[in-house]
Protein backbone atom coordinates (compact mmCIF):
# COMPACT_ATOMS: atom_id res chain seq x y z
CA UNK A 1 0.00 0.00 0.00
CA UNK A 2 1.22 3.23 -0.85
CA UNK A 3 2.25 5.92 1.94
CA UNK A 4 0.21 8.50 -0.22
CA UNK A 5 -2.59 6.59 -0.27
CA UNK A 6 -2.82 5.06 3.61
CA UNK A 7 -2.38 8.39 4.65
CA UNK A 8 -5.36 9.85 2.94
CA UNK A 9 -7.41 7.11 4.46
CA UNK A 10 -5.91 8.04 8.32
CA UNK A 11 -6.95 11.32 7.40
CA UNK A 12 -10.72 10.84 6.38
CA UNK A 13 -10.99 8.39 8.54
CA UNK A 14 -9.82 10.28 11.62
CA UNK A 15 -12.65 12.87 11.35
CA UNK A 16 -14.83 9.76 11.89
CA UNK A 17 -13.37 8.29 14.51
CA UNK A 18 -13.26 11.97 16.16
CA UNK A 19 -17.06 11.97 16.00
CA UNK A 20 -17.39 8.85 17.66
CA UNK A 21 -15.50 8.64 21.02
CA UNK A 22 -17.07 6.24 22.39
CA UNK A 23 -18.05 5.98 26.20
CA UNK A 24 -17.91 9.30 26.55
CA UNK A 25 -20.37 9.61 28.81
CA UNK A 26 -20.76 6.10 29.82
CA UNK A 27 -21.99 5.05 33.50
CA UNK A 28 -20.61 2.39 34.94
CA UNK A 29 -22.75 -0.54 33.53
CA UNK A 30 -24.51 0.57 30.73
CA UNK A 31 -23.48 0.29 27.35
CA UNK A 32 -25.64 1.80 25.11
CA UNK A 33 -26.50 0.25 21.40
CA UNK A 34 -24.96 3.58 20.04
CA UNK A 35 -21.77 3.44 22.09
CA UNK A 36 -21.39 -0.22 20.87
CA UNK A 37 -22.38 1.00 16.90
CA UNK A 38 -19.90 3.54 17.46
CA UNK A 39 -16.83 1.28 18.80
CA UNK A 40 -17.93 -1.15 15.93
CA UNK A 41 -17.01 1.66 13.49
CA UNK A 42 -14.33 2.83 15.14
CA UNK A 43 -13.22 -0.85 15.04
CA UNK A 44 -13.67 -0.56 11.10
CA UNK A 45 -11.52 2.18 10.88
CA UNK A 46 -8.96 0.41 12.47
CA UNK A 47 -9.03 -2.58 10.51
CA UNK A 48 -8.72 -1.01 7.57
CA UNK A 49 -5.00 -1.27 8.21
CA UNK A 50 -4.53 -3.90 10.83
CA UNK A 51 -7.48 -6.09 10.07
CA UNK A 52 -10.94 -6.18 11.22
CA UNK A 53 -10.22 -9.38 13.20
CA UNK A 54 -6.51 -7.66 14.32
CA UNK A 55 -4.98 -10.26 11.53
CA UNK A 56 -3.42 -7.94 9.21
CA UNK A 57 -2.53 -8.46 5.49
CA UNK A 58 0.59 -6.14 4.89
CA UNK A 59 3.58 -6.78 7.10
CA UNK A 60 3.77 -2.68 7.55
CA UNK A 61 0.73 -2.90 9.96
CA UNK A 62 1.19 -4.67 12.92
CA UNK A 63 -1.35 -7.75 13.97
CA UNK A 64 -3.08 -6.81 16.90
CA UNK A 65 -5.16 -10.06 17.36
CA UNK A 66 -4.31 -11.72 20.88
CA UNK A 67 -2.20 -8.42 21.82
CA UNK A 68 -2.00 -8.48 25.32
CA UNK A 69 -4.58 -5.37 26.08
CA UNK A 70 -2.27 -3.79 28.66
CA UNK A 71 0.62 -3.76 26.12
CA UNK A 72 -2.16 -2.07 23.41
CA UNK A 73 -3.69 0.59 25.96
CA UNK A 74 -0.38 1.27 26.57
CA UNK A 75 1.04 1.97 23.09
CA UNK A 76 -1.81 3.72 22.07
CA UNK A 77 -1.79 6.26 25.11
CA UNK A 78 1.65 6.61 24.10
CA UNK A 79 0.82 7.69 20.16
CA UNK A 80 -1.96 9.74 21.40
CA UNK A 81 1.02 11.57 23.97
CA UNK A 82 3.42 11.45 21.26
CA UNK A 83 6.10 9.55 23.68
CA UNK A 84 6.21 6.84 20.68
CA UNK A 85 7.76 8.86 18.33
CA UNK A 86 9.32 6.57 15.57
CA UNK A 87 8.83 8.06 11.80
CA UNK A 88 5.85 5.25 11.50
CA UNK A 89 4.33 5.94 14.51
CA UNK A 90 4.13 9.83 13.27
CA UNK A 91 3.04 9.28 10.41
CA UNK A 92 0.38 6.58 10.99
CA UNK A 93 -0.70 6.56 14.51
CA UNK A 94 -0.31 10.21 16.19
CA UNK A 95 -3.43 11.23 13.87
CA UNK A 96 -5.67 7.61 15.37
CA UNK A 97 -4.64 7.76 18.88
CA UNK A 98 -5.49 11.79 19.35
CA UNK A 99 -9.22 11.09 18.41
CA UNK A 100 -9.90 8.11 21.15
CA UNK A 101 -10.58 8.81 25.02
CA UNK A 102 -9.49 6.55 27.92
CA UNK A 103 -12.84 4.74 27.68
CA UNK A 104 -12.15 3.79 24.06
CA UNK A 105 -8.76 2.98 24.15
CA UNK A 106 -9.91 0.79 26.89
CA UNK A 107 -12.48 -1.33 24.85
CA UNK A 108 -10.11 -1.06 21.61
CA UNK A 109 -7.54 -3.17 23.37
CA UNK A 110 -9.88 -5.58 24.71
CA UNK A 111 -11.53 -6.11 21.44
CA UNK A 112 -7.95 -6.81 19.35
CA UNK A 113 -6.57 -8.59 22.89
CA UNK A 114 -9.57 -11.49 22.25
CA UNK A 115 -8.97 -12.15 19.09
CA UNK A 116 -7.63 -15.49 17.70
CA UNK A 117 -4.11 -14.81 17.33
CA UNK A 118 -2.66 -15.12 13.47
CA UNK A 119 -0.99 -18.25 12.90
CA UNK A 120 2.86 -19.09 12.23
CA UNK A 121 4.21 -18.51 9.07
CA UNK A 122 7.54 -20.74 8.28
CA UNK A 123 10.27 -19.95 6.48
CA UNK A 124 14.14 -20.35 6.03
CA UNK A 125 14.74 -23.68 8.41
CA UNK A 126 18.34 -22.54 9.58
CA UNK A 127 17.43 -19.46 10.08
CA UNK A 128 14.57 -19.74 12.19
CA UNK A 129 16.77 -22.62 13.97
CA UNK A 130 19.47 -20.15 15.19
CA UNK A 131 16.31 -17.54 15.99
CA UNK A 132 14.76 -19.81 18.41
CA UNK A 133 17.92 -20.47 20.38
CA UNK A 134 18.81 -16.59 20.30
CA UNK A 135 15.68 -16.07 21.68
CA UNK A 136 15.64 -18.70 24.44
CA UNK A 137 19.37 -18.67 25.31
CA UNK A 138 20.07 -15.10 24.72
CA UNK A 139 23.32 -13.88 23.62
CA UNK A 140 25.79 -14.30 26.69
CA UNK A 141 28.99 -13.27 25.06
CA UNK A 142 27.39 -9.99 24.36
CA UNK A 143 25.36 -10.23 27.23
CA UNK A 144 22.15 -9.99 25.80
CA UNK A 145 19.48 -12.25 28.12
CA UNK A 146 17.35 -14.73 26.57
CA UNK A 147 14.23 -12.80 25.07
CA UNK A 148 12.22 -15.68 26.38
CA UNK A 149 12.83 -13.72 30.09
CA UNK A 150 9.88 -11.20 29.78
CA UNK A 151 7.76 -12.08 26.30
CA UNK A 152 7.44 -15.60 27.50
CA UNK A 153 8.81 -18.69 26.57
CA UNK A 154 6.28 -19.41 23.23
CA UNK A 155 6.77 -15.29 23.18
CA UNK A 156 2.53 -14.60 24.09
CA UNK A 157 3.76 -12.05 26.21
CA UNK A 158 2.14 -10.71 29.79
CA UNK A 159 0.81 -7.42 30.52
CA UNK A 160 2.74 -4.79 29.05
CA UNK A 161 5.31 -7.19 27.54
CA UNK A 162 4.12 -7.70 24.25
CA UNK A 163 3.11 -10.76 22.33
CA UNK A 164 5.35 -11.56 19.56
CA UNK A 165 4.38 -14.91 18.56
CA UNK A 166 3.25 -14.90 15.27
CA UNK A 167 3.90 -11.28 14.34
CA UNK A 168 4.93 -9.90 10.83
CA UNK A 169 8.47 -10.14 10.43
CA UNK A 170 9.26 -6.82 8.82
CA UNK A 171 7.45 -4.93 11.48
CA UNK A 172 9.46 -6.44 14.46
CA UNK A 173 13.01 -6.30 12.71
CA UNK A 174 11.84 -2.51 11.93
CA UNK A 175 11.07 -2.05 15.66
CA UNK A 176 14.01 -3.20 16.98
CA UNK A 177 16.00 -1.45 14.62
CA UNK A 178 13.75 1.90 15.87
CA UNK A 179 14.35 0.77 19.56
CA UNK A 180 17.99 0.44 18.81
CA UNK A 181 18.90 3.86 17.67
CA UNK A 182 16.37 5.41 20.41
CA UNK A 183 13.98 6.43 17.55
CA UNK A 184 10.95 4.37 19.55
CA UNK A 185 11.83 5.38 23.63
CA UNK A 186 11.89 1.82 25.03
CA UNK A 187 14.27 2.02 28.55
CA UNK A 188 14.62 -1.67 28.95
CA UNK A 189 14.65 -3.16 25.46
CA UNK A 190 17.09 -0.44 24.72
CA UNK A 191 19.44 -1.59 27.19
CA UNK A 192 19.01 -5.31 26.24
CA UNK A 193 19.50 -5.25 22.07
CA UNK A 194 21.87 -2.81 21.68
CA UNK A 195 24.89 -4.99 20.97
CA UNK A 196 22.00 -7.46 18.91
CA UNK A 197 23.39 -7.36 15.27
CA UNK A 198 21.36 -7.33 12.41
CA UNK A 199 22.13 -10.82 11.43
CA UNK A 200 21.00 -11.83 15.04
CA UNK A 201 17.87 -9.65 14.58
CA UNK A 202 16.85 -11.05 11.48
CA UNK A 203 16.85 -14.37 12.77
CA UNK A 204 15.09 -13.79 15.93
CA UNK A 205 11.97 -12.79 14.10
CA UNK A 206 11.93 -15.32 11.20
CA UNK A 207 11.26 -17.56 14.54
CA UNK A 208 9.18 -15.15 16.01
CA UNK A 209 7.08 -14.70 12.71
CA UNK A 210 7.17 -18.76 12.28
CA UNK A 211 5.64 -19.67 15.38
C1 LIG B 1 -3.60 4.08 8.18
C2 LIG B 1 -3.22 2.79 8.73
C3 LIG B 1 -3.54 2.58 10.22
C4 LIG B 1 -4.76 2.75 10.85
C5 LIG B 1 -6.09 3.20 10.24
C6 LIG B 1 -4.55 2.36 12.23
N1 LIG B 1 -3.25 1.96 12.42
FE1 LIG B 1 -2.43 1.29 14.16
N2 LIG B 1 -0.61 1.15 13.28
C7 LIG B 1 -0.32 1.44 11.95
C8 LIG B 1 1.11 1.32 11.73
C9 LIG B 1 1.87 1.53 10.42
C10 LIG B 1 1.69 0.94 12.96
C11 LIG B 1 3.16 0.70 13.28
C12 LIG B 1 3.75 2.02 13.78
C13 LIG B 1 5.23 1.94 14.06
O1 LIG B 1 5.96 1.31 13.27
O2 LIG B 1 5.64 2.50 15.09
C14 LIG B 1 0.58 0.83 13.91
C15 LIG B 1 0.72 0.47 15.25
C16 LIG B 1 -0.33 0.26 16.12
C17 LIG B 1 -0.18 -0.30 17.45
C18 LIG B 1 1.11 -0.76 18.12
C19 LIG B 1 1.28 -2.25 17.87
C20 LIG B 1 2.50 -2.83 18.53
O3 LIG B 1 2.70 -4.06 18.38
O4 LIG B 1 3.25 -2.11 19.18
C21 LIG B 1 -1.45 -0.35 17.99
C22 LIG B 1 -1.82 -0.86 19.38
C23 LIG B 1 -2.37 0.16 17.00
N3 LIG B 1 -1.66 0.51 15.88
C24 LIG B 1 -3.74 0.25 17.18
C25 LIG B 1 -4.60 0.86 16.28
C26 LIG B 1 -6.00 1.13 16.55
C27 LIG B 1 -6.72 0.73 17.82
C28 LIG B 1 -6.51 1.77 15.44
C29 LIG B 1 -7.90 2.32 15.24
C30 LIG B 1 -8.31 3.36 16.19
C31 LIG B 1 -5.42 1.87 14.47
N4 LIG B 1 -4.28 1.32 15.02
C32 LIG B 1 -5.54 2.40 13.20
C33 LIG B 1 -1.26 1.81 10.99
C34 LIG B 1 -2.59 2.09 11.22
C1 LIG C 1 13.80 -7.22 30.41
C2 LIG C 1 12.61 -7.54 29.66
C3 LIG C 1 12.77 -7.72 28.15
C4 LIG C 1 13.65 -8.53 27.48
C5 LIG C 1 14.74 -9.44 28.06
C6 LIG C 1 13.33 -8.40 26.07
N1 LIG C 1 12.27 -7.54 25.91
FE1 LIG C 1 11.45 -6.98 24.13
N2 LIG C 1 10.19 -5.70 25.09
C7 LIG C 1 10.12 -5.51 26.46
C8 LIG C 1 9.14 -4.50 26.76
C9 LIG C 1 8.74 -3.98 28.14
C10 LIG C 1 8.63 -4.04 25.51
C11 LIG C 1 7.56 -2.94 25.27
C12 LIG C 1 8.26 -1.62 25.11
C13 LIG C 1 7.27 -0.48 25.04
O1 LIG C 1 6.35 -0.43 25.86
O2 LIG C 1 7.41 0.36 24.13
C14 LIG C 1 9.32 -4.82 24.48
C15 LIG C 1 9.08 -4.67 23.12
C16 LIG C 1 9.66 -5.46 22.14
C17 LIG C 1 9.39 -5.35 20.72
C18 LIG C 1 8.39 -4.41 20.07
C19 LIG C 1 7.09 -5.19 19.87
C20 LIG C 1 6.00 -4.46 19.13
O3 LIG C 1 4.92 -5.06 18.97
O4 LIG C 1 6.20 -3.32 18.69
C21 LIG C 1 10.16 -6.29 20.09
C22 LIG C 1 10.23 -6.58 18.60
C23 LIG C 1 10.94 -6.98 21.11
N3 LIG C 1 10.61 -6.45 22.36
C24 LIG C 1 11.84 -8.00 20.86
C25 LIG C 1 12.69 -8.56 21.81
C26 LIG C 1 13.76 -9.48 21.50
C27 LIG C 1 14.08 -10.01 20.13
C28 LIG C 1 14.38 -9.77 22.69
C29 LIG C 1 15.60 -10.64 22.92
C30 LIG C 1 16.81 -10.28 22.21
C31 LIG C 1 13.69 -9.02 23.74
N4 LIG C 1 12.66 -8.31 23.17
C32 LIG C 1 14.02 -9.07 25.08
C33 LIG C 1 10.86 -6.20 27.41
C34 LIG C 1 11.90 -7.09 27.14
Amino acid sequence: MKTSYVLAIAMSTSVCVGGIAYGADATADTTTDAQKASLHKTIETCGVCHGVDGRSVSPTFPNLAAQQAPYIELQLKAFKDQSRADPDAQAYMWGMASQLNDATISALAGYFAAQPAASGRGGNSALIAQGKHLFEEGVPARQIPPCATCHGAHAAGLAVFPRLAGQHAPYLLKQLLVIQSVLRTAPVMHGVIKDLTKDQMQAVVAYLESI
